[in-house]
């Protein structure tokens, strides 16, 4: 990791946001309870922003792959520990699970994060601040490692601060699911 910079991260958040996959019309999210218009405008952007696409595992429907809302935005599922694999020479880059969770490319292997409300696994304890910082800088909650592919924060830095508070406002609002995502793995040394 250290020997990469944000820059090229950032690259290759870019190349890769095409990693949304849209086989099947994602469902709306739940509907909020006692919903204001900023937790509403943030469940519509949540729902355009495809933030369901990487960070809810996605099942096996006889229809295709589809997310699993019963774990909305929960990240990759702490139980589904996954095997070493192989790094890919391109043109084959880079692989994902099936869930859509977790992704294994020249920056290592990363798993999307919890995003519920869960204080000890997901953004329980952030505040906007935290989470507007995160996606401005590219940075772990705002100051640490730079945040790995394919998470589209290239993008999403351009949303305004009105648009990522209501974005985080939803999420505040979404039922807390415990799930302790693993921590992303370097690269081999050797490469
Ligand atoms: C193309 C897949 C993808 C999409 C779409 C996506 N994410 Fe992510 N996200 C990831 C991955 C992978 C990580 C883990 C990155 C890491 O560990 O560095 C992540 C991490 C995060 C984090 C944790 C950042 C930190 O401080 O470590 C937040 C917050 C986040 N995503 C929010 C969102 C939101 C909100 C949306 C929708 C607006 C979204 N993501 C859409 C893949 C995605």
């Amino acid at each position: 990791m250290k020997k990469r910079s944000i820059l090229s991260l950032a690259a290759a958040g870019v190349a890769l946001t095409g990693v949304v996959f849209s086989l099947q019309p994602v469902a709306a999210p739940v509907p909020v309870q006692n919903a204001n218009s900023k937790v509403e405008r943030g469940a519509y952007l949540v729902n355009i922003m495809a933030c369901n696409d990487c960070h809810t595992p996605w099942k096996m429907r006889p229809q295709g792959p589809e997310p699993d809302m019963t774990r909305m935005l929960s990240g990759h599922p702490q139980d589904m520990v996954m095997p070493a694999v192989a790094r890919q020479k391109g043109p084959w880059e880079w692989v994902g699970a099936g869930t859509n969770t977790a992704f294994s490319g020249a920056w290592g292997v990363s798993f999307t994060a919890n995003l519920t409300p869960d204080p000890e696994t997901g953004l329980g304890k952030w505040t906007d601040e935290t989470f507007i910082r995160a996606l401005r800088t590219g940075r772990h909650e705002g100051q640490g490692r730079p945040i790995l592919p394919p998470m589209p924060y290239p993008m999403y830095r351009n949303a305004t601060d009105e648009d990522l508070r209501a974005v985080f406002a939803f999420l505040q609002s979404i039922p807390a699911i415990r799930n302790r995502v693993p921590q992303p793995i370097d690269p081999p040394e050797s490469e």
